[in-house]
């Protein structure tokens, strides 16, 4: 046996042992939310609400270390071709490096042009804003992003987490192919004063495509020369050239920045607008500060690593399916999307780097909602439920509105009672007595209390702030990004590639003409037969 292999034995025993046992017993000895905590440049994370003891929180860190995060990790930085897949380094982290002085891939130092690139960003972007760029009817009032996947996440869910920080102009986001999305957001806007980002690394995505020659057919009603108004974030500089848009407005960016890690780049291009060069550049700052924490801080207190291993420990060894993301923070209503793409799309896969089955399932299923809104509707299942579902929380100390303080205090109190109700939950004993103390007995009582029990025990950490500022959100997004990473070494996946999206686009290019008119391909299955049928009858 390996000797991975063997402490995955060792943790399937730890997590037999955890099972047996209620986490509120760890917090007996010790300091333990001292111990079970780590703290970097203004973020507080804590995981003492977690089953994880002493000795298995050694167990998995020497199963990150046996499993080679620290030497992938170097690979990663350093410009190897760590996505093999696809033969590409994996560089997102030098679109944000403010400290380094050279990133080589193939002989060539990538930090020269992703420094020009970002230059021509901040001079775009400042006269964007300054209204020195101007549209047919004068300055840009509204900013429209066509994109989809990690050309749409990103900014969306940045532009709307910083908004007290945004004085630019209006940004909307465009994604999905369905007409009712560029439909509703366009009407009411302006031609004339709107500027189109067409977002797309590959400049092919029928979706974004789809949606920019719309967006141009709209603008070409009231703009004598549309293509002005348009500017490309791309990979393929030369379609979207093709597409219309001058050079001198497109942005490229190498393969080596994947679409879900790609808004520190050209794709955060509408946050830069809408924060101005500096506050994206604080942006970046919180990233690459969260980088070179990851690369030097101690295993026991790197919070990706701490991260992705209570994320190994809850989805492979204790074998909860699925980890809800709930950042008491309004403006964090997209990360919960965000995080999905991130963690499904890299470690949503089947078999491990060589191509052979994984031994173990990967990927959880993540979802969300901000707090307080998810309360009133899934925490139900959270408290209650059969399944356990380990909750991320996230708060901050302050909000973004001094008048409204006694909100944010509210804000606070209920992500604190969340986690501290599914640790602690009620017992049979005091669901009975709170059904004696209202006058019950016999049969309804017994009845009524069994409805009122919480079984407690159920895991979550807090990643706590200050307050979330454009730092703040670089650091937590590039938290989130170096966790995926440390999941995806322990259980030996490339993170970095995505062939699970390719057979329905393949499927959908084919159904496409069909939907047109056309025959359907022979051998089409009876029950897309029958749906295709219906649909175009009805
Ligand atoms: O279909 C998945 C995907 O390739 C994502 O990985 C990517 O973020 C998205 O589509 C958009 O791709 P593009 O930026 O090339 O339009």
């Amino acid at each position: 046996m390996t000797d991975t292999g063997r402490i995955w034995d060792e943790l399937q025993v730890l997590g037999g042992r955890a099972k047996e046992r209620n986490m509120k017993q760890l917090f007996e000895d010790g300091d333990r939310a001292a111990e079970f905590s780590a703290g970097f440049d203004g973020l507080l994370f804590d995981y003492s609400k977690t089953n994880i003891d002493a000795e298995t929180r050694d167990k998995l860190i020497l199963l990150a270390r046996r499993a080679g995060v620290d030497v992938r990790r170097h690979a990663m930085f350093s410009g190897e071709r760590i996505n093999m897949t696809e033969g590409r380094a994996v560089l997102h982290t030098a679109l944000r490096a403010t400290d380094r002085a050279r990133v080589m891939v193939a002989g060539k130092d990538v930090l020269v042009g992703v420094r020009e690139t970002r230059a021509r960003m901040a001079e775009f972007s400042t006269a964007v804003r300054s209204g020195d760029f101007k549209g047919a009817g004068g300055a840009i009032t509204d900013v429209v992003n066509i994109g989809i996947g990690g050309s749409d996440l990103g900014p969306a869910m940045a532009v709307q987490a910083v908004t007290p920080y945004a004085d630019g102009p209006r940004c909307h986001f465009v994604s999905n192919v369905d007409g009712a999305h560029i439909a509703d957001t366009l009407a009411g806007l302006n031609p004339a004063t709107t500027l189109v980002i067409v977002a797309s690394k590959t400049f092919t995505t029928i979706e974004s495509m789809t949606n920019a020659a719309t967006a141009r057919d709209w603008m070409a009603q009231a703009v004598a020369e549309p293509g002005q108004q348009f500017v490309a974030l791309s990979s393929a500089t030369e379609k979207a050239e093709e597409f219309g848009i001058a050079s001198e407005r497109v942005f490229g960016f190498e393969d080596w920045v994947g679409g879900r890690y790609s808004v520190w780049g050209p794709i955060g291009l509408s946050l830069m607008i809408a924060v101005g060069a500096e506050g994206f550049g604080e942006f970046l700052a919180g990233g690459a500060a969260m980088d070179s924490h990851f690369q030097t801080a101690d295993f026991d207190q790197n919070l990706p690593v701490l991260l992705g291993l209570i994320g190994v420990w809850n989805h492979q060894v204790m074998g909860y399916a699925t980890r809800a993301v709930l950042p008491y923070e309004q403006r964090l209503a997209r990360l919960p999307a965000y995080l999905q793409q991130l963690e499904m799309e890299s470690n949503g896969k089947r078999v491990s780097m060589n191509g052979a089955p994984l031994k173990m399932e990967a990927g959880p299923i993540v979802w969300g909602e901000p707090g307080t809104n998810g309360q009133h509707a899934f925490y139900q299942l959270i408290h209650q439920g059969v399944q356990v579902v380990p909750c991320e929380f996230m708060v901050a100390a302050e909000g973004h509105e001094p008048d409204l303080a006694h909100h944010h205090r509210l804000l606070v109190a209920n992500c604190l009672a969340q986690s501290k109700a599914l640790m602690v939950g009620r017992s049979l004993d005091r669901a009975r007595e709170m059904m004696a103390e209202r006058g019950l007995t016999g049969d309804a009582l017994e009845m009524q209390a069994q409805h009122r029990v919480f079984p407690g025990n159920r895991p979550s950490t807090t990643l706590a702030f200050d307050k979330l500022s454009p730092r703040r959100l670089g650091q937590i997004v590039a938290l989130y990004e170096h966790r995926v990473f440390v999941e995806g070494v322990v259980l030996g996946i490339n993170s970095f590639d995505q062939w699970g999206v390719e057979l329905g686009k393949e499927l959908a290019n084919t159904l496409g003409p069909v939907m047109d008119g056309g025959d359907l391909p022979e051998g089409t299955d009876g029950s897309t037969r029958a749906l295709v049928e219906f649909l175009r009858r009805s």
